[in-house]
C-alpha cells in the first residue's frame, strides 16, 4: 500500500467472514443488535500506517464480550489479521477503525439471546477528529449535561456497548445549545466522561481525572503513562462540576484525536491559556509516541 494510494469507490467491510463493498453488506432486520442495541464494540486507529495498542483495545473488547456473555467468533489473532486486512482493502493509514460483534440474529422469531448467530463487522473509514482544526488549536466548548451517566448499579460504563441513546441525548442537548461536547455526572454528583472521551483537568500542575463511573479509556491510559514518564504528578479523583469551572486546564481524551483542549464548561470560559502547557506537552507527547511506532502494529509489516 502506497501513502497516495486511492481509496476503492466503496468503503470495503468485513462482514461475517467476507469482505464486501458497503452497499452489498446487508444485515438481517432481526438482529438484535438493531432491534435492541445488545453488542459490543471497540474503536481503534491507525496513524502513519501504524495501529495503535490494538493489543490493549482487544483486551478491553474480549472483556467486554465475556461480561455480556457473547462468544466471539474469531480469535485473538484472527480479529487481528481481519482488523488490518480491513485498513488495506480500504487503502488507509490514518483509519478509524469500528469492530463489532452484536447477539446477532435469533433462530426463531421470539428471540432467545441464548439461541442467536453473533453478527461481526468490521468497518474501517478516514482518521475521525472529534473536533474541527479550529476546536483542536483554539479548544472546545464543553456543557456537562443534565443527564446522569450510567453506573455499576445499573450498566457498568466499562461495558462497550452498542445501547448508547443515552449518549446521544446528551450529545444532542450539547449540540442544540451550541456546544461542541459534553460530559456528564455520575449519579453522586461526580464528574464521569463524555460520549466517546475522558476527562481530565489540571490545578495547581497536578492532573486529576475521575477513577469510577467510565469507561477505561485507551488515550486515557495511555496519558497516564505519558505523565508519569514526564514527571507530572495525577491523581484520580472525585471531581465536581466546581472543579472544571474553576480549573487552570481541562481537556478531554480519546482514540478520536488525543489530547482535545477545552476551553469553556457550561457558559464558565476557563481563565486560560488554552491550550494550557499541560495539556500541549501532552499532546506533544502522545502524537510523538504514536510517531515513534510504539505500541504500533504495522498495517504494512
Ligand atoms: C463512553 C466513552 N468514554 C471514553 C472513551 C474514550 O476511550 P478511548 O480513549 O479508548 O477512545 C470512549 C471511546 O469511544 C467512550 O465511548
Amino acid at each position: 500500500m502506497s501513502e497516495t494510494g486511492q481509496q476503492p469507490a466503496e468503503p470495503i467491510l468485513y462482514l461475517n467472514g467476507s469482505y464486501r463493498p458497503l452497499s452489498q453488506a446487508g444485515i438481517s432486520p432481526l438482529d438484535q443488535g438493531f432491534l435492541l442495541g445488545d453488542g459490543i464494540f471497540d474503536v481503534v486507529s491507525a496513524w502513519q500506517g501504524r495501529l495503535f495498542k490494538l493489543d490493549q483495545h482487544l483486551d478491553r473488547f474480549f472483556d467486554s464480550l465475556q461480561a455480556t456473555r457473547l462468544p466471539s467468533p474469531l480469535s485473538r489473532e484472527e480479529w487481528q489479521a481481519a482488523i488490518i486486512e480491513t485498513c488495506r482493502r480500504n487503502n488507509l493509514r490514518d483509519a478509524s477503525i469500528r469492530f463489532i460483534v452484536t447477539r446477532g440474529v435469533p433462530q426463531q422469531i421470539v428471540a432467545d439471546p441464548r439461541d442467536c448467530v453473533p453478527t461481526v463487522l468490521i468497518w474501517a473509514a478516514p482518521y475521525i477528529f472529534l473536533a474541527d482544526e479550529a476546536g483542536r488549536r483554539n479548544g472546545i466548548r464543553l456543557m456537562i449535561s443534565h443527564l446522569r451517566g450510567f453506573g455499576p448499579q445499573n450498566l457498568d460504563p466499562r461495558y462497550k456497548c452498542l445501547d448508547r441513546l443515552h449518549f446521544q441525548l446528551a450529545k444532542m442537548e450539547a449540540m442544540a445549545a451550541g456546544y461542541d461536547d459534553v460530559v456528564w455526572l455520575d449519579d453522586r454528583g461526580h464528574v464521569a466522561e463524555g460520549p466517546a472521551s475522558n476527562l481530565f483537568a489540571v490545578k495547581g500542575g497536578t492532573l486529576y481525572t475521575p477513577g469510577e463511573a467510565i469507561l477505561r479509556g485507551i488515550t486515557r491510559a495511555t496519558i497516564l503513562e505519558l505523565a508519569a514518564e514526564l514527571g507530572i504528578p495525577v491523581r484520580e479523583a472525585n471531581l465536581t462540576a466546581f472543579d472544571l469551572y474553576s480549573a487552570d486546564e481541562v481537556f478531554t481524551t480519546s482514540t478520536a484525536g488525543g489530547v482535545l483542549p477545552v476551553r469553556e464548561v457550561s457558559a464558565r470560559p476557563l481563565r486560560g491559556p488554552v491550550p494550557g502547557p499541560l495539556s500541549r506537552r501532552l499532546d506533544e507527547a502522545y502524537w510523538e509516541m504514536r510517531a515513534s511506532g510504539r505500541h504500533g502494529t504495522e498495517i504494512d509489516p
